[in-house]
């Protein structure tokens, strides 16, 4: 250790110029200015001095103290600074890089298709019309005019759940809670679970229909086909023929099946050379039943059939989104694998 203050100053400022860490600097602070520092202790040592030279050597000690105290202060401004710019360098943000997806959820495919029917109805004016899925047998069945003992029950599958109470196995109740809660005219549809005693390659024991029904004064069979054909052809987004078979229904009459050309195979023309499996090679698919409202059903909902009369139609959801979708199998509807599902996202 230097005896001379200036040696002993100018080792101490060359230690603190070279330090390179901030716990480093802080040992050299102590080793010069703690309370046993080397410069610390010239001040406790003046007392040795003659007086006279006392005041002077005071000075000098205190100057180099402040000046390595600055200097300290220096360095470690600068350490801090050189660890920040490290940090910083370290941490950046590489704003260029693309952002990590979450992968997005979809809305299923038959509540897609729901929407789409409903969206269609409610621009033509339709409202859209709730009815219970646990259902009374009046309603499920004789406001329909299918009676206990019609052969038409046995076409049904009914699950029974209490005597008198079935689940629904058709949307066509809502029918009669809508003419029995209001006053015609009508024009509503309604979209919503069905359930039939049935299961196979097919059939599931829970699927979803679409209602129609419009009552009003002088309504015709041609209101009906030109509502049915309009549908079919903004739903599939086509110039689709549409054809009507007639056919039975208990609450309707006339009642009428309705075919659709194939949107596989492109219809009749070209079914058999395409060899087309989705309609079986005849051009055609049922996609619906359909026909003018029995005169006893409006009379039993409390609508004058000498006044009034009108159309409805039920549709299968499930068939109809088969067919936009191009799904060869039902139950991929109803397995919830994500793999399937997220083709709809
Ligand atoms: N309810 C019938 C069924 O489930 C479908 C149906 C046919 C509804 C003709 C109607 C209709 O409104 O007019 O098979």
């Amino acid at each position: 250790m230097p005896e001379d203050l200036d040696e002993l100053t100018a080792e101490a400022l060359a230690a603190v110029a070279q330090c390179g860490g901030e716990k480093a600097l802080e040992a050299l602070r102590v080793r010069y200015l703690g309370r046993k520092g080397l410069l610390t202790a010239r001040l406790k040592n003046l007392g040795a001095l003659p007086a006279d030279q006392r005041p002077a050597a005071g000075q000098r000690i205190n100057l180099a103290k402040s000046r390595l105290l600055a200097a300290i202060d220096d360095r470690r401004q600068s350490l801090e600074r050189e660890s920040l710019d490290a940090q910083l360098r370290e941490e950046s943000l590489d704003v260029s890089l693309p952002g990590r997806r979450r992968p997005g959820g979809g809305l299923h495919p038959v509540t897609l298709t729901l929407e789409r029917i409903t969206r269609i109805f409610t621009t033509a004016g339709y409202e859209v019309a709730e009815g219970p899925e646990i259902e009374d047998e009046y309603h499920n069945f004789e406001a329909l005019n299918i009676p206990a003992n019609h052969p038409a029950r046995a076409m049904h599958d009914t699950f029974y759940i209490a005597p008198g109470t079935v689940l629904r196995t058709h949307t066509s109740p809502v029918q009669v809670h809508v003419m029995e809660r209001g006053e015609p005219p009508f024009r509503m549809i309604c979209p919503g679970r069905v359930y039939r005693c049935d299961s196979d390659l097919t059939h599931t024991p829970m699927f979803h229909q679409v209602e129609g029904l419009l009552v009003d004064r002088e309504v015709s069979m041609a209101d009906m086909k030109g509502t049915i054909v309009g549908f079919l052809r903004a739903f599939f987004e086509e110039q689709v023929e549409v054809r009507f078979r007639p056919s039975y229904f208990p609450f309707t009459e006339p009642s009428a099946e309705v075919d659709m050309s194939c949107v596989a195979c492109g219809g009749p023309a070209q079914a058999k050379a395409k060899a087309c499996r989705v309609c079986g090679q005849t051009g055609w698919l049922e996609v619906m039943g359909s026909g003018m409202v029995h005169p006893r059903v409006l009379e039993m909902s409390g609508v004058d059939p000498s006044q009034f009369n009108g159309f409805a139609f039920g549709l299968g959801v499930e068939r109809l989104a088969m067919l936009r979708y191009q799904v060869g199998d039902l139950r991929l509807f109803f397995d919830n694998d994500a793999r399937f599902l997220s083709q709809f996202n």
